[in-house]
């Protein structure tokens, strides 16, 4: 195993394409037995190539939120007409380059992004699909950072102004309206969250009807299910049983409404590591540190939100002790754990900081003049 992973230099990203494709196969039992479901992964928890292209083959459609995200897409296989393009400030070149390639959907989330959508579409002869993002002013328990729908966050139209911006949207010659989106935020593993937003967009539903507004062909519910970050081992796919059943359970479609889903972590967030190798061990009056060649830069989770990874020391199997597991980037955030329990570790051992499939490649920045990490399959490593 060892011998496997010290093949390449670190740091690298290592993504178990097993265990990717047993979680694609889990997803897929769930969302098969409801007709008129469909998924689109959020390439922005990780779009490394050979993990889009295995999910594009897999049948997953996707869910971008910029021109990069859809020419990446593109590139790896999925059809445009696969492709919903959502966030707050698409700018004019994305907005053209989505039209000319025909995606299937715009979530827009403001009226003057809809006119400035509608005005690029007449210039361009094209109508745009448009689903409206609302927001559903439902919280999640989840890290503030990652919460997305509540009144106060940025995303989304005012569930108030929800009929008006439908009727606006109507009359204009470059928009069809086609649905709506909701996204209540990210690593949610209270599925009463996800209650909640059923309940609230069926409330919803209920309001256009009265209205008589009953032309809404798509619901787009985001995605949010969490992993275990505590365990991975213990639970390598996530529990998309308990979540696809809250939404079978609990979401009144109308007759003919299809159903969408972007689930980014969840789909990928366990089958990725940050593989990295001790450089010194240092011990100071206070602490004993482990100094490792990755840092913030490869993986900023843990810095930006006090995010939690499990560490492996993968070639010590000697008694534990207790360490600060740091990167060499000049910041003190630029640590991946305190006081954290590992075997006795050296220079040149190999550690795992687990479930980093999610936001781990995708967030890397070049920071102190850093390269951006490596990546590597189970395929490459002949595991
Ligand atoms: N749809 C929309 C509109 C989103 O904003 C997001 C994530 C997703 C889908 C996918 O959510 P997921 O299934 O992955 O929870 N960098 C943070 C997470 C940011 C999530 C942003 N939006 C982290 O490392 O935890």
């Amino acid at each position: 195993m060892r011998d496997a992973f010290g093949k390449f230099r670190t740091p690298y990203y290592y993504y178990d394409t097993q265990l990717l494709g047993e979680t694609l196969a889990a997803i897929k039992s769930e969302t098969d037995k409801h007709e008129g479901w469909h998924l689109h992964y959020a390439v922005k928890a990780c779009a490394n190539p050979k993990v889009l292209s295995q999910i594009q083959q897999a049948g997953f459609g996707a869910d971008c939120v910029s021109g990069g995200e859809i020419r990446t897409c593109l590139k790896n296989g999925f059809p445009a007409s696969e492709i919903v393009f959502a966030g707050v400030g698409k700018a004019d070149w994305e907005i053209e380059l989505a039209l000319e390639a025909g995606i299937q959907c715009f979530n827009v989330e403001s009226i003057p992004e809809l006119e400035v959508i509608a005005e690029i579409a007449e210039r361009m002869g094209k109508v745009a699909n448009v689903s409206f993002r609302i927001n559903p002013d439902v919280g999640a328990h989840t890290h503030a950072h990652i919460t997305t729908g509540l009144a106060e966050n940025k995303f989304g139209i005012a569930k108030e102004d929800m009929i008006r911006v439908i009727r606006v949207a109507r009359q204009m010659s470059g928009i069809r309206f086609v649905g709506l989106h909701f996204h209540i935020g990210s690593q949610i593993l209270q599925m009463d969250d996800f209650q909640a937003l059923c309940f609230r967009v069926n409330e919803l539903q209920d309001q256009l009807e009265a209205e008589g507004i009953t032309d809404v062909k798509d619901i787009n519910v985001g995605g949010g299910l969490g992993i275990d970050y505590q365990n991975p081992d213990g639970h390598p796919v996530p529990d998309f049983k308990a979540y696809f059943d809250t939404y079978a359970k609990y979401l009144k479609l109308r007759p003919g409404q299809h159903l969408h889903f972007e689930l980014g972590r969840a789909v990928v967030g366990q089958c990725g590591s940050l593989i990295t190798r001790c450089l010194y061990v240092k011990q100071t009056a206070t602490k004993e540190f482990v100094i490792v060649d990755a840092g913030m830069t490869e993986l900023l989770r843990p810095a930006l939100y006090g995010a939690h990874h499990q560490i492996q020391n993968l070639s010590s199997t000697s008694p534990e002790r207790t360490y600060d597991v740091v990167g060499p980037i000049c910041e003190s955030s630029d640590t991946f754990a305190r006081d954290c329990q590992l075997p006795l570790t050296k220079r040149g051992d190999l550690i795992a900081l687990r479930s980093a499939g999610a936001y781990g490649e995708t967030m890397a920045s070049q920071y102190n003049c850093r390269e951006l990490p490596a990546a590597y399959t189970t395929e490459d490593l002949n595991l």
